[in-house]
């Protein structure tokens, strides 16, 4: 298709030949270091996930003259609807070199029908809301990311010494927000997503009015296969198995001073399980402290995993502009408006 302004650019399907044209306009527009990751994770993103129909790159470019002038990518998100599988996508990765701007590009991309039916998004920057807001995509509400501080140790080993950093920190850290233990006994999982998490898997695939894929087989890939590979997962067993896990990362930030960061990557128990999701919380905080981590964020979407990270101290991160930063979905039937998401879900991060 091409556009009415510029019958030089072309919108059409992106096929992994693209990876050169791509890989230079995430560079030129959001830097190299996502255009390195990117590239070190193609392989893993675009032919080990096993929600892929066919191994590729998936997603719709604009190019003029040879060259990639616009990008989005498009995730399949294994969305289940009342236990149905429906057709959805996470968009992510979306972008318009600086010169092409302003002449509907981003629209185009988003409306070429390779985008897809069902449009799911997350930590979009401004601009982008702004064109998603202008053709038609929705917030969810009670959806957004939150964040609170965890440790001021890390911070203050740096400054005054590990050994009176770390002291000076226990003092403080209780002041940080609420740090309850949990009631429940959650450990840390070394093994593999065995048979277990396909049953919890399947009895929340069943429960939750819309969630996007969990299994053994995505759990692993997303996981254990990612080339950091450094997430770490708390599980909660009872009687019966699996009652729950959550899955968490611990980083530092590049820069200087070199900051540590945490995020909650996922969180899965039966839906109304308001003591399993509080107990597993509570310990991957604990862990994060454990791991002197400063500050950990969170996605939460359905579920109340909102109010549960409220309990926790996790306030609303907002952005320049905006108080909290909803996800915008498009297309998505009543039915999957009270989907279940965390970060682990999109682009994972
Ligand atoms: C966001 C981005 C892709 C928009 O590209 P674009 O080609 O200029 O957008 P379009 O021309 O298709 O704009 C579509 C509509 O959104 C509006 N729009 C675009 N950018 C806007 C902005 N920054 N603020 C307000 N409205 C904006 C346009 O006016 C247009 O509205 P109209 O149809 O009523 O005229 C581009 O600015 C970009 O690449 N930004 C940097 C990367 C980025 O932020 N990516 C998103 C990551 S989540």
């Amino acid at each position: 298709m091409s556009t009415k302004a510029d019958p030089d650019i072309l919108i059409r399907r992106a096929t992994d030949a693209d990876k050169p044209g791509i890989l230079a306009a995430l560079e030129t527009v959001f830097g190299s270091a996502t255009a390195l990751q990117a590239e070190r994770s193609w392989d893993w993103q675009w032919r080990l996930d096993p929600r892929l129909q066919t191994p590729g790159y998936q997603g719709v470019v604009a190019e003029c003259q040879g060259r990639i002038v616009g990008n989005t990518a498009t995730i399949p998100a294994g969305l289940a609807i009342a236990g149905t599988q429906v057709s959805a996508w996470w968009l992510i990765n979306g972008l318009v070199l600086t010169d092409f701007r302003g002449r509907g590009l981003a629209k185009g991309l988003l409306d070429h029908p390779a985008a897809g039916e069902i449009q799911l998004a997350k930590h979009i920057s401004e601009p982008m809301r702004a064109v998603c807001q202008r053709i038609g995509f929705d917030a969810l509400p009670a959806t957004g990311t939150r964040h609170r501080r965890v440790s001021t140790r890390h911070r203050l080993g740096q400054i005054l010494g590990r050994a009176l950093g770390d002291l000076t920190g226990t003092l403080i850290d209780p002041l940080l927000g609420p740090a309850p233990r949990p009631e429940l006994p959650v450990s840390i999982h070394e093994g593999d997503f065995d048979a277990r998490f396909a049953t919890l898997w399947e009895a929340a695939r069943a429960a939750y009015p819309a969630i996007c894929r969990r299994d053994p087989a995505l759990l692993r890939w997303r996981y254990h296969q990612h080339p950091d590979a450094d997430a770490r997962v708390l599980t909660l067993d009872d009687a019966a198995g699996l009652r729950g896990y959550c899955v968490i990362r611990v980083f530092e930030r590049p820069g200087r001073p070199r900051r540590r960061r945490g995020m909650i990557l996922d969180l899965l128990t039966a839906p109304a399980d308001a003591p399993a999701q509080r107990s597993l919380l509570a310990a991957a905080l604990a862990e994060l402290r454990r791991e002197r981590v400063e500050r950990v964020t969170c996605f939460h979407a359905g579920a109340g995993s909102g109010a549960r990270l409220a309990e926790l101290g996790f306030t609303p991160m907002g952005t320049r502009t905006s108080a909290t930063q909803p996800m915008l979905v498009r297309r998505l039937p009543p039915a999957g408006q009270a989907l279940y998401a965390t970060l682990g879900d999109g682009d994972g991060g």
